[in-house]
């Protein structure tokens, strides 16, 4: 852990135990809020932890204990006590406590309003339950909208402006809320267990369900129903929060904020699927699903506060590895969707042009370019460029399966890249794999094909294309054609060895050699030709890329880098292109008919 202040008190090496336990009593009890964690940056986890930690050791002391009703409220008073007078003290022999107080001191938390959430916890203690939704409201927000507001401290602390009174932002209660109620959800069974039931009693008698139905998880058409509502307010809660929120928020904590909806909201599908199962043993999101979530996330927040926080704020002590599952031991791949799943929608809601089928672009291929300028301009490395792509791309091929494009084919790495850095090149082929195995893009109705050479290739990337190739050879939605170590020239000279081999070989004339005989010895004879071609970050070039398939292709370039474009940059792109006249050779021509000239 990166220390930057020299400090009297406790040891650093105790202090920085103490935070790695909170982290890990976090992680254990909480992976969720733990990985959402990770997206804050990196300097500002521990203090995550720490007040994380403090909270659920409170809210444990209350339900789990092998003590008394009144024994356990003793050991938390007495907790509580401890921790005040280790506030003042500056120290503490326990762990979580001495974590907190390095973190209120360091950042200059309000304390009292911590003390005040830990006494609402408290306030559990000897409860019988809740009557109404206004008294669980109540309950919700005494008791978790201090630490976010804390969260907001330190982020302002950084020097980033954001909102610290969140309590006043219109939505903040609600997805507050929404987090409570999916975490009731989610710990039913323990709760369960200790016979508590935290539901408000006024929703159970509407869907006519009593507390004791829950404690012996009687699977009635009743409860069923009850869950099933409740995940759907709490997802209706935190979906209109996000609403409401986004716009108040800078883009750090907007991501949080975004990621935290979605990962919740994953939650609560996998409760409703776990049917029954969801009274008796707690439910986890698959890990695939999380990584889906969190990757894009983790990039884009890496980013982003790498562009809006001093330097020191953001510097990692860790590799950014996607932090989610303690023990996966290595990446597996994700088994494609079956069926697959339909496009994910824009971020901000945006649709597709309507653009009738006939008048589409058949084949679109990118060069996407400008990775490095991008990254390099905003003082990053050059692989974030790269990585902060990857993400362009996802979006992208959603926005190509939404407008209905049939093929698509994106440069990746050229012959030529084999030129740059072998530091870089091992990054971007990092980046390519965790991508594919990843399959974000696979879930949907994508089949891929890897256009290229295997020479030179790592072996473990070659086997990944040729696995996800296999994976989605039936999908007829959309074919994305990724070229990886891919050169047009060397694609013709093999054409040209394949044909010259039949020749001798005394399969064909050499005399009677025509454009189709030569395209049929192309490596990838069955990809159509390449109807508009479209390159960022202002290069007006073509850079060796299909020399064959884009002989007639409309060209397109646009000046934003790679990095920067989404879907929408895609319909912008078909949009110009069903503008332009593809004469082809002809004196005048209709407007274009890109399918129907090609048959
Ligand atoms: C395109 O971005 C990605 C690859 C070539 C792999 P660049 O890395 O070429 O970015 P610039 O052109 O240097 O900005
Ligand atoms: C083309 O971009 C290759 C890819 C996008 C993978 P480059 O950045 O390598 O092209 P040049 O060198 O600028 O022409
Ligand atoms: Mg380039």
């Amino acid at each position: 852990m990166r220390r930057t202040t020299a400090r009297s008190g406790p040891k650093a090496s105790a202090v920085d135990a103490a935070y790695e336990e909170c982290r890990s009593l976090v992680r254990r009890t909480r992976p969720t809020e733990h990985a959402l964690m990770d997206l804050m940056p990196p300097s500002v986890r521990p203090a995550c932890w720490a007040m994380y930690a403090a909270f659920a050791h409170a809210d444990d002391l209350l339900d789990f204990s092998d003590e008394t009703p009144q024994e356990r409220g003793n050991q938390l008073r007495e907790w509580r006590a401890a921790l005040e007078a280790d506030l003042a003290s500056g120290t503490s022999d326990d762990p979580i406590r001495l974590a907190l107080t390095d973190a209120v001191r360091r950042w200059g938390l309000d304390l009292g309003d911590l003390l005040g959430a830990l006494d609402a916890v408290q306030q559990d203690d000897g409860r019988e339950g809740v009557a109404t939704w206004q008294e669980w409201r109540e309950r919700a927000h005494a008791q978790n909208v201090s630490w976010p507001e804390q969260l907001m401290r330190i982020l302002a602390r950084c020097g980033m402006p954001v909102p610290v009174r969140l309590r006043d932002l219109p939505g903040f209660t609600r997805f507050v809320e929404g987090l409570f109620l999916t975490d009731m959800l989610r710990d039913l069974p323990e709760d369960l267990d200790g016979g508590h039931v935290w539901l408000p009693t006024e929703v159970l008698e509407r869907f006519d369900v009593t507390p004791a139905d829950l404690i012996a998880r009687r699977w009635t058409p009743a409860v069923r129903e009850l869950i099933t509502h409740l995940a759907g307010e709490a997802r209706a809660w935190l979906d209109a929060a996000r609403r409401a929120l986004r716009s108040t928020l800078p883009l750090g904590p907007a991501i949080v904020l975004d990621t935290t909806v979605d990962l919740f909201g994953a939650e609560l599908d996998a409760i409703v699927r776990a049917g029954g199962d969801a009274l008796s043993r707690p439910v986890r999101v698959p890990r695939h699903k999380q990584w889906r979530i969190l990757g894009p996330s983790r990039a884009r927040a890496a980013v982003v506060w790498r562009l809006t926080l001093p330097p020191e704020t953001v510097a990692a002590d860790k590799p950014s590895a996607v932090d989610i599952p303690e023990d996966t031991p290595e990446w597996q791949p994700v088994p494609v969707a079956d069926p697959p799943l339909p496009p994910r929608p824009h971020r901000d809601g945006v649709r597709p042009p309507e653009i009738a089928a006939a008048l589409l672009p058949h084949h679109v291929a990118i060069v996407m370019d400008g990775n490095g300028r991008w990254a390099t301009a905003l003082g990053l490395p050059r692989d974030e460029g790269h990585r902060a792509g990857a993400v362009a791309l996802r979006d992208v091929v959603q926005g190509a399966l939404e407008i209905g494009l049939q093929h698509l084919t994106v440069y990746a790495f050229s012959t030529e890249n084999w030129k740059r850095s072998p530091d870089e090149v091992a990054k971007l082929f990092a980046i390519m794999r965790a991508e594919l195995l990843d399959g974000e893009l696979l879930q949907h109705d994508v089949r891929l094909r890897w256009v290229g050479s295997p020479d030179g290739l790592p072996e473990d990337v070659v086997e990944v294309l040729r696995r996800q190739e296999h994976a989605t050879r039936h999908r007829t939605g959309l074919t994305l054609n990724v070229c990886v170590n891919y050169g047009g020239r060397a694609e013709l000279a093999r054409a040209g060895a394949s044909l010259a081999r039949a020749s001798l070989a005394g399969e064909i004339d050499p005399g009677r050699v025509s454009e189709q005989l030569f395209a049929s010895h192309l490596p990838h004879h069955a990809m159509p030709d390449v109807d508009l071609m479209w390159r960022t970050s202002g290069e007006l070039r073509v850079s060796n890329f299909l020399p064959w398939h884009a002989h007639y292709a409309e060209l397109y370039f646009t000046d934003e880098p790679w990095p920067e474009v989404d879907r929408r940059g895609l319909w912008e792109a078909i949009e110009a292109y069903t503008h332009r006249k593809r004469r082809k050779g002809a004196s005048t021509a209709p407007v274009v008919q890109a399918r129907h000239d090609e048959l």
